[in-house]
């Protein structure tokens, strides 16, 4: 979903505004934290207006991506409201006296309350409640998914946090079987309806404790999509055991892919904690911490389960 909080000051929006110029923020990411920032809507339409005066906007492919992200905010009036409003639903900064049962009963109730304010946004805040925004993606993940050798006909895999089901309904016709897990009710009932008719998806409801539902060696391939920045904020204790579950739930030479490890903003923290939790549990790393996807900023680990 993404957690960066930031101060609106005209150096973040500046700041903001260069770095989706330069291709390294997606529009949407840029326009999601514009958002974020600002305190009010006014203030966030003077933000998105800021980007027609960046002295970048000059260069042709800086003007087309600063373009986008005026053209998305034009095609979501709603947009500051939106993401406001799902971040109320969903707090990140957990107490620290919480126990991790505690911290996972909040977020089940707190994905059933994003959930039930948007769909789209609970799941992408940078789709600004749009399907076909959401759509666009997911298509480009599920390539991307394809691309690495994850999906088959033969292929059982399983989607942790699986949300509104979006991975489910869009690989469906690319894999023989796919269980998506989620620890929120109303997140579960959505994602069921979604998919409802497709044979091969199964939907189940998770304590988020681990895979107990997932037997041993039974799967080819897990993903976890920006769901281990709530389970590390759960309890880094619960990020160990979910590794330990992955493991045990892949068959040998099965692939773990992870997009977004931590919200805590420390690329070099999330990279020692997966290669350190990798190689307890079993696992090469194959590709660690890669963004790469056009419209979305999530960063990729890729591990394989020795053979
Ligand atoms: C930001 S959403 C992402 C959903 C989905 N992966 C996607 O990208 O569309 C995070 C999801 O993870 C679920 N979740 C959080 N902690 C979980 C846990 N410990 N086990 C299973 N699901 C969890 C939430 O209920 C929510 O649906």
């Amino acid at each position: 979903m993404g957690d960066e909080r930031a101060d609106a000051s005209q150096d973040f929006i500046r700041g903001l505004l260069a770095s989706c110029g330069r291709g390294e923020t997606p529009p949407a990411m840029a326009l999601m934290r514009l958002a974020m920032a600002a305190a009010d809507e006014a203030a966030f339409a003077a933000a998105v207006a800021a980007s027609r005066d960046l002295p970048d906007a000059d260069d042709p492919g800086a003007a087309q991506r600063l373009a986008a992200l005026r053209a998305l905010a034009a095609g979501a009036p709603e947009a500051w409201r939106l993401v406001r409003s799902v971040l109320a639903a969903v707090p990140h900064d957990a107490s620290a006296d919480a126990t991790a049962e505690a911290r996972l009963a909040d977020l089940s109730a707190a994905f059933d309350r994003a959930a039930a304010l948007s769909p789209e946004a609970s799941v992408a805040l940078y789709s600004f409640g749009r399907p076909e925004l959401l759509d666009a993606a997911t298509a480009e993940v599920a390539k991307y998914l394809g691309e690495l050798g994850l999906l088959g006909r033969e292929r059982a895999l399983v989607d942790i946090g699986c949300g509104v089901g979006r991975f489910e309904r869009a690989l469906a016709d690319k894999v023989g079987r796919i269980v998506g897990l989620d620890i929120s009710p109303t997140m579960v009932e959505i994602a069921q309806r979604n998919c409802a008719g497709l044979a091969n998806v199964e939907i189940r409801l998770s304590s988020g404790k681990d895979l107990a539902a997932i037997a041993t060696a039974g799967a080819d391939a897990v993903l976890a999509i920006d769901v281990f920045p709530y389970i590390v904020s759960a309890s880094p204790a619960l990020a160990d055991k979910f590794f330990q579950e992955i493991a045990r739930a892949l068959k040998p030479g099965g692939d773990f892919l992870l997009a977004n490890y931590s919200y805590r903003a420390d690329d070099i923290a999330d990279r020692a904690d997966v290669a350190r939790l990798a190689a307890s549990c079993g696992f090469r790393v194959l590709r660690s911490d890669e963004r790469p996807f056009v419209g979305w900023d999530g960063r990729v680990f890729h591990l394989g389960k020795e053979g």
